[in-house]
């Protein structure tokens, strides 16, 4: 893949210090990835609505012999946005390029990007809700009817000269698609949401990948390597590796369901994927204030991290396993997260909280 994107934007990756079940990409996670990540559709695992709905839009494409539609991809980080990209590509025998929205500053990079594209070539823009309004406005005639309008001289002597460009296909995606404007959203002919992966799909992306990785892992440590990935393949992947490095020091380099308890316990990832700073806010919320509502802010301050990595990295998980509820009040725990935490639900006001065990109860998954 032609890879022109110049800032330092997600390709850099986390530090090495950031947490565990981070769904952006950890600086550790970037050379790897590319080696786990499935080429074509048929290596693609789970999402099936998706893979449903791509391989009919291929098949149209290549039977009529023309570039395929424009595609917007959306979802939550690490979910599979770009390795689709690169699938969609290699099954149409398409050259992709690849940028992302805030490197086209100018109408002039987009024209630069599209006048290189071969027939049919793919560009891929990430981050694509961050294109500025201008290369935006001039992006719509190319996706409707393949021209641009070019400037030529400034002043009096300007003069406008439409260009035609080889028909290409946008490939867009987005973890932020409410930002996204109503018309660029419309300019798309297929629209994909991806959403977290069921724990059975990631436990087969774990297999898959520790057959890349050559390691032997069995079937209940996949599992358990599953459910504690938040729904999320770039977590289970990295999962898998750290698991991998515990069980060649500390074993004798398989990866077995005791070894994979004892490597994610010291990673301090729990049964259902919670690392400490889930558990910090989920406490905060209970003990302090006695289950809330609460405001963001305020929980925030006591749990030592910025509002907006609350709302953007920690919650929507804890929110869609149902551990916590955003009310116009603020947030609330629910009767999960007592029963997680190893205390009892409160039954009405006022009711006590018992810890009723010392340890952390295994919850079937959902
Ligand atoms: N369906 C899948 N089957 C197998 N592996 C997958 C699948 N989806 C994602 N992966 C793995 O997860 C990793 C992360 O996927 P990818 O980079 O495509 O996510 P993304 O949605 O583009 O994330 P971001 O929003 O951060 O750009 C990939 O390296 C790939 O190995
Ligand atoms: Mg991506």
């Amino acid at each position: 893949m032609k890879d022109i994107r110049k800032g330092p934007l997600k390709v850099v990756g986390r530090e090495p210090s950031a947490r565990m079940t981070d769904p952006e990409p950890l600086a550790e996670d970037l050379k790897e990835e590319s080696r786990l990540r499935p080429l074509s559709l048929r290596e693609f695992v789970g999402q099936n609505a998706i893979r449903e709905q791509l391989l009919i839009f291929l098949e149209a494409a290549r039977r009529r012999d023309e570039a395929m539609d424009h595609v917007l991809l959306h979802g939550p980080p690490g979910l599979g946005k770009t390795t689709l990209a690169a699938i969609i590509a290699h099954e149409l025998g398409a050259e992709i390029t690849q940028t992302s929205g805030p490197v086209i500053e100018r109408p002039g990079d987009l024209a630069g990007l599209l006048t290189n594209l071969g027939p049919r070539g793919i560009l891929f823009v990430d981050e694509i809700h961050r294109l500025s309004p201008v290369v935006e406005e001039y992006l719509y005639p190319a996706l409707e009817d393949f021209t641009l309008d070019i400037l030529i001289d400034r002043g009096p002597s300007a003069r406008s000269l439409k260009l035609n460009l080889e028909h290409f296909t946008l490939v867009g995606a987005t973890t932020r698609s409410g930002l996204l404007s109503s018309p660029l959203r419309a300019r798309f002919g297929l629209t994909l949401r991806l959403d977290y992966y069921a724990a059975d799909d990631l436990a087969r992306i774990v297999q898959r990948s520790s057959g890349i990785l050559g390691v032997a892992t069995s079937d209940e440590a996949a599992v358990e390597i599953a459910r504690r990935a938040r729904g999320t393949p770039r977590v289970a992947n990295r999962l898998l590796r750290r698991v991998r490095d515990f069980a060649l020091i500390k074993a004798d380099g398989r990866i077995t369901l005791p070894v994979t308890r004892e490597a994610l316990t010291l990673l301090e990832v729990d049964e259902r994927g919670l690392d400490d700073m889930d558990r910090r806010l989920l406490e905060a919320l209970i003990h302090k204030y006695q289950g809330g509502p609460v405001g963001l802010n305020t929980l925030a301050v006591v749990v030592g991290e910025e509002p907006a990595t609350l709302e953007d990295v920690y919650e929507p998980f804890l929110i869609q396993e149902g551990f916590i509820k955003r009310t116009s009040r603020g947030r609330e725990a629910t009767a999960l997260a007592y029963t997680h935490l190893g205390l009892k639900p409160p039954g009405g006001p006022g009711a006590p909280l018992v810890r009723e065990t010392p340890t952390q109860p295994e919850l079937p998954l959902p």
